[in-house]
């Protein structure tokens, strides 16, 4: 964390909640965290929660993301939700690229450097998702592998834009498996990942902000969040329990 990146704390819900479990958790929740600064936080619930969700925090200054969305305007898509629609309801971010996307409804890099120009187009904030499998990093291919898909993914992007790109470092061994990559790995490869934009977009990479996520609790954040490359996290399993995300959004500020 950099002083000059403001931490931002996401919650990736999945496909989990119902609309009524999204009030009752806003209800929870926000209390919980009233009065919080310097720092952001965005709950990225499914889809027909985002309604429920953007009602639920109206004027608590909680953001609401949508976690994929497609990248034409309108269009024959079934079953797929376009910028315009998300934007008319008032999301602010969107999650891209995530891994489960990745490997079970086959987002590609190609559509996803379409989706990242079209996210920013639309003025949200993406939330572009990369990491590694387990295979990958133990044949020491991580930089490669996240390298290549940052590469790819951001291909639409000019320097002048980096900075309202979000990046999260998700390594996929540590997706729900209650393996949290150590603090010093995580950090070893979102170093890495600035490096890459730095080389590529120069000094607008220092502006963006890069999270770490896989298997985020209330027990690792604060020594997640001292890590100078991590400027906050992206949650699942523990962004579901309003104790337990608050106790994240909580997080103790390095001195
Ligand atoms: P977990 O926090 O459940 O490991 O999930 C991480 C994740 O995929 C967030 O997008």
């Amino acid at each position: 964390m950099a002083p000059e990146r403001r931490p931002l704390i996401a919650g990736n819900w999945k496909m989990y909640k119902t609309r009524p479990e999204t009030a009752a958790f806003c209800a929870a929740f926000l209390p919980l965290v009233a009065g919080v600064e310097g720092r952001d936080v965005v709950l990225c619930p499914p889809a027909v929660c985002l309604e429920t969700a953007l009602a639920a925090t109206r004027g608590a200054g909680v953001g609401v993301g949508a976690q994929t969305m497609h990248f034409a305007a309108e269009g024959a898509y079934t079953g797929e939700i376009a910028p315009r629609m998300l934007a008319e309801l008032g999301v602010s971010h969107v999650i891209l690229g995530h891994s489960e996307r990745r490997q079970y409804f086959a987002e590609n890099d190609a559509d996803l450097a379409r989706k990242v120009r079209a996210a920013l187009d639309a003025g949200f904030t993406p939330i572009l998702c990369c990491g590694e499998t387990l295979e990958e990093r133990e044949a020491g291919r991580t930089e490669a592998k996240v390298g290549g898909q940052l590469d790819a993914d951001l291909a639409e992007v000019d320097p002048a834009e980096l900075p309202a790109v979000t990046v999260a470092y998700e390594p996929i061994w540590a997706i729900g498996t209650g393996r949290t990559a150590t603090p010093e790995t995580a950090q070893e490869t979102v170093a890495f990942i600035r490096r890459r934009l730095r080389e590529r977009f120069g000094a607008a990479a220092d502006r963006v902000r890069i999270l770490y996520g896989g298997s985020v609790k209330a027990a690792n954040i604060d020594a997640l969040m001292v890590q100078p490359d991590i400027d906050g996290v992206l949650v699942g399993g523990a962004s579901l329990e309003a104790q337990e995300f608050a106790r994240i959004v909580r997080f103790v500020e390095p001195a």
